[in-house]
């Protein structure tokens, strides 16, 4: 594999690594919500929209709630829609005071889904609620068939101004006036609490002393402040009817008191907090989605109220395993995190050396191209001064030639002649055998070295030798290199240096033209 591939995998490698640590799959979107009241209902609400955004990743619920007080929940819409939602879920408290700011929000482009509760404005999103005059409807004839048709009731409505109270009670009296047996003998609002619900029935009681067959409670904890109230003021409360809404599954929930006959019955009002969350992702991504949605409602009697209970058990069961699931995948989630940061890292680092290597192998293939050319250059250096050399030779004995035919040397006597001759042919090898390696050693050196000019030293060496002293060096530095090569461990280019060879592959050359063989031959023998 080249460097460059190398590189190029782990750069995609790395990429891909870190971008599937970035993914998360869907857009991050914000959703605030807005609730007016902190009940048990509303807890079970904020219960099942968080529990929605654990299969709905990327959602945010920031959570407000105003306590039944409509100008701290004008407040709290304000600061959610500054704070950069992307769409607000809300119950408004009571219509008049909460209308202009939902428009307000709605019209500064953020989607609005009203939930339980309704403004007097068309400028809504979407609306999610249960059908509150069917309720009330729906109860108020369970509640005159069980009287028979005969009886005086009193009526605790919700809180004023809210739109489930008036349309509760709306449907109630409709169904009253089928019956006209049935008389409503008292009425006054309470404020959706238990404690509301119990001052309502007393301020009733003050007034009313009659008769009571039974009570509409506009939900169970007022139905149930109710009785208490009507216990306090004395009155047998164990042959009333108590009707309220809500019948939450919980533990103190309406469908317990049904169930302990503590009310005669009440109505489903469900919180489905999942549906709610679903339509607000509708609606943030683009899709289709209903404007209205109208949740269904039913009649919890003490004939199915336990039968409820135990289903509720299981959806406990299976919402209790759903957490445990959640939490697993949370921390496997953060494991993996930490595996793809590691990996990130380990591919960085693995990047960052095969960067180096490739660099570093680049460098050095820089680095032999160099060597090898600067070998190349010495070569032809070497060649060229040995073939000037030569030719210095050759026009020195041209023209000596003519002066030797003329010149005799008849005075001098043969024996001393020769005495200085082999003096000569001494120094002169002993001069070459020491600037042997010395590659920048020339005849012009050896010249001087003997005190001779180059022309005298041709003469005398040619008349002695036969040979030039270009040739003479030569043949005294291939001769050496052939011993060494056949005595020595010493392989050739080293050879080749120690006998004053800057390049070996011209070494190789001349050392093939003198001996006829390669110097490999010869370091083999
Ligand atoms: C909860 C609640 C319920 C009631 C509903 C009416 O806050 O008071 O008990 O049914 O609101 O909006």
């Amino acid at each position: 594999m080249r460097p460059y591939s190398i590189f190029r995998a782990l750069f995609l490698a790395t990429a891909a690594s870190l971008l599937l640590s970035c993914d998360k799959g869907n857009e991050d979107f914000i959703v605030g919500v807005s609730q007016c009241s902190e009940d048990s209902w509303r807890q079970k609400l904020k219960e099942e929209l968080e529990m929605a955004t654990y299969f709905n990743d990327g959602v945010t619920l920031r959570f407000v709630s105003s306590n039944d007080d409509s100008e701290l929940q004008q407040r709290q819409i304000d600061s959610l829609a500054a704070s950069g939602i992307d769409l607000l879920i809300v119950s408004p408290n009571q219509v008049d005071p909460l209308s202009e700011e939902i428009d307000k929000v709605y019209d500064s482009g953020i989607p609005v889904i009203l939930f339980d509760r309704k403004t007097d404005s068309p400028k809504y999103t979407a609306f999610v609620g249960a059908d509150n005059y069917q309720i009330g409807n729906m109860l108020g004839h369970h509640m005159a068939e069980s009287l028979g048709g005969r009886g005086t009731v009193l009526e605790i409505g919700g809180l004023v101004g809210s739109s489930p109270a008036d349309e509760r009670h709306e449907g109630f009296m409709d169904a009253l006036s089928h019956y006209p047996g049935i008389s409503l003998a008292g009425f006054e609002n309470g404020d959706w609490t238990e404690e509301g619900g119990e001052k309502a029935m007393a301020r009733l009681l003050e007034s009313y002393d009659g008769p009571v067959d039974a009570v509409f409670g506009g939900n169970d904890r007022m139905a149930i402040g109710a009785r208490k109230a009507i216990r306090k003021a004395g009155r047998g409360d164990s042959d009333i009817l108590f009707y309220g809404v809500d019948a939450l599954p919980s533990a103190d929930g309406g469908i317990r008191q049904v169930a302990d006959s503590i009310l005669t019955a009440s109505a489903i009002y469900p919180t489905q907090g999942t549906e709610l969350l679903l339509l607000a992702l509708d609606i943030l991504r683009g899709k289709e989605y209903a404007r209205e949605t109208t949740m269904r409602s039913s009649i919890v009697t003490h004939a199915n109220a336990e039968i409820l209970l135990l289903q509720h058990e299981e959806v406990v069961r299976q919402s209790d395993y759903l957490k445990m699931m959640h939490l697993q995948a949370g921390r496997m989630h953060d494991s993996i995190t930490l595996q793809q940061i590691i990996i990130g890292i380990v591919l960085l680092f693995l990047l960052v050396i095969v960067v180096l290597l490739f660099f570093y192998i680049r460098a050095y293939r820089q680095k032999t191209l160099l060597n090898e050319i600067l070998q190349e250059e010495k070569e032809t250096v070497e060649r060229q001064r040995d073939e000037l050399e030569e030719q210095r030779d050759k026009l020195i004995e041209l023209t000596i030639k003519g002066q030797d035919e003329e010149e005799e040397d008849a005075e001098q006597s043969v024996g001393k002649e020769m005495r200085r001759d082999n003096a000569f042919l001494q120094k002169l090898t002993q001069i070459i055998e020491q600037k042997m390696s010395d590659s920048e050693f020339s005849v012009e050196e050896l010249s001087s070295e003997l005190c001779m000019s180059r022309v005298q030293l041709y003469r005398k060496v040619k008349a002695l030798t036969g040979k030039s002293p270009v040739e003479i060096v030569r043949q005294m530095r291939l001769t050496k290199a052939d011993r060494l090569l056949s005595e020595t461990s010493l392989n050739i280019s080293e050879v080749a240096y120690s006998v004053g060879f800057s390049s070996s592959s011209y070494f190789t050359k001349c050392y093939r033209d003198y001996f006829d063989r390669l110097p490999r031959q010869a370091s083999q023998n």
